[in-house]
């Protein structure tokens, strides 16, 4: 039977849990401060322990650390108020196996606590495959509040304990190269982090980039010239658009990941290999595998740990934080004193659909304080929702002219469309593109709720968002 010790200052928290666990079959105990569960630990060790981050005598942290003293292999699930990534980056940092939010949702916790038991079961199988333990680190500021973003953070402590491949998949502004900075700075933040845009250089050039050359190697390679890779040292190199790079430069990379060394080009002696890889992507890599574009070993090799960042759209309640995160970043470089933004543009911003994500706030942002009289961002300092067609495209009640071409694109056999492809096509964009619901797509549409319906069942639209 498996046990578990709950350590939580609060009464009725230590006894719904415990009355609950029981029921589900485990062994319980609890101690209601740090001192007090660490000595039961120590004399009746638990399989899990669920740990409150603030107790009375000592703070978890310290009691999570005096755990994993007491045995590296503790699973501890921890509690906290706190809503912030550097707390749950912190824990997982710490060695916390998991992180749950008050109020205690049951079947997060028991989610928990079976994923901490069954890799328990797995460690026991298979030892010695422990991570190093934390050192200290600090964080970049990461704003996001959701389920989504909370996963990411956990997993940024996770893979900041080891020099795992990290592959960042977002749509472009959504934070890929903030998110490998942090893991980086979290990771080795004495060695450099070299970020390169496979995209951005010629194939002979980016190899070259990547692994330097050697005196004489071609024209032009007048000295021998260090890659990236070694530039890295012990620290980051950062793929950037990894999905740009040629099929026969995949090739090479792949050979590269799999021997861990390397030849500059021009040259005989072996390089080795000691940085950390990331890859970053915003294009669907599995799509262009299956579309023979990417190799799909390469793909393997790069897909160790996946970040997918969910695009802004999908996360509209980080709106406000990082309006005020990126306000604050940008009255420090402009000696701006702007305190926010009017309920108006707060609205036009929760309603519109930002395709450039977050770099998209950010530049609009800027350009605003830039012009900004006041200390409220209005109407007025946003140009480009000067006139109503284009706040009304911010709310995505009109699609962009430039997205409407592409509704209108001949089909695949060049035949213009009939209304009805046009029809549906246009639903499908309205659909994809604001994030709306029903009712309010109905309006976008100027149509009735049944009509929406009926043109759903037609064109085999399932949309579900009452
Ligand atoms: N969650 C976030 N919290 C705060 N700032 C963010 C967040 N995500 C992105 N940013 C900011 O938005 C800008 C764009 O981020 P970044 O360059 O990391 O995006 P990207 O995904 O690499 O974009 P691209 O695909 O265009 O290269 C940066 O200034 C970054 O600091
Ligand atoms: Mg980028």
């Amino acid at each position: 039977m498996s046990s578990i010790l709950v350590i939580d200052d609060d009464a009725s928290i230590r006894e719904t849990l415990d009355l609950y666990l029981v029921e589900e079959g485990y062994t319980v105990n609890t101690a209601q401060n740090g001192t007090e569960g660490l000595n039961k630990y120590v004399s009746n060790p638990a399989d899990v322990v669920i740990l409150d981050i603030r107790l009375p005598d000592v703070d978890g942290f310290s009691v999570l650390e005096d755990l994993k003293e007491e045995n590296e292999n503790v699973k501890v699930i921890m509690i906290t108020a706190y809503h912030d990534m550097e707390t749950t980056i912190n824990a997982m940092k710490g060695g916390a196996f998991d992180y749950i939010h008050k109020p205690v949702n049951v079947d997060e916790l028991d989610m928990a606590i079976k994923k901490a038991l069954k890799s328990l079961e797995m460690e026991k199988k298979i030892e010695g495959l422990l991570t190093e333990p934390s050192r200290n680190f600090r964080v970049g500021d990461i704003i996001g509040t959701g389920n989504e973003m909370r996963e990411i953070f956990k997993t940024i402590g996770v893979v900041s304990q080891s020099r795992t491949t990290v592959l960042i998949q977002g749509e472009s502004g959504t934070g890929k190269e903030l998110i490998a900075k942090v893991i980086h700075h979290n990771t080795s933040p004495d060695e450099p982090f070299i970020a390169v845009n496979c995209s951005a250089i010629v194939e002979t050039l980016l190899e070259s980039e990547l692994f330097g050359h050697e005196k004489g190697s071609f024209t032009g390679a007048i000295a021998r010239k260090l890659g990236k890779f070694e530039l890295a040292r012990y620290g980051t190199v950062f793929l950037d658009e990894v999905s740009e790079m040629s099929l026969n430069l995949q090739a090479k990379l792949l050979r590269v990941l799999q021997e861990l060394e390397f030849e500059r080009v021009g040259g005989k002696d072996k390089v080795k290999v000691s940085s950390r890889i990331m890859a970053a992507t915003n294009k669907d890599l599995k799509t262009l595998v299956k579309e023979g574009k990417f190799r799909d070993d390469l793909f393997y090799r790069l897909n160790i740990v996946a970040i997918n960042i969910p695009p802004l759209r999908t996360r509209r309640q980080d709106m406000p934080h990082l309006i005020d995160y990126l306000l604050a970043k940008i009255n420090l470089d402009l000696h701006k004193k702007v305190i926010g933004v009017s309920d108006e543009i707060m609205d036009i911003f929760m309603n519109y659909n930002w395709p450039g994500n977050i770099r998209e706030l950010e530049n609009l942002l800027v350009r605003a304080c830039v012009v900004a009289k006041g200390q409220v961002l209005g109407k007025s300092d946003f140009p480009e929702l000067g006139g109503d067609e284009a706040a009304n495209i911010m709310k995505g009640v009109l699609v962009n002219p430039d997205e409407m071409a592409e509704i209108f694109k001949p089909s695949e056999s060049g035949k213009l469309l009939t209304l009805d492809e046009v029809e549906e096509r246009y639903i499908r964009k309205v659909i994809r593109e604001t994030d709306k619901n029903k009712g309010e797509i109905c309006e976008v549409l100027s149509i009735s709720r049944p009509t929406f319906e009926r043109k759903l069942e037609k064109y085999g639209i399932t949309f579900e968002k009452e």
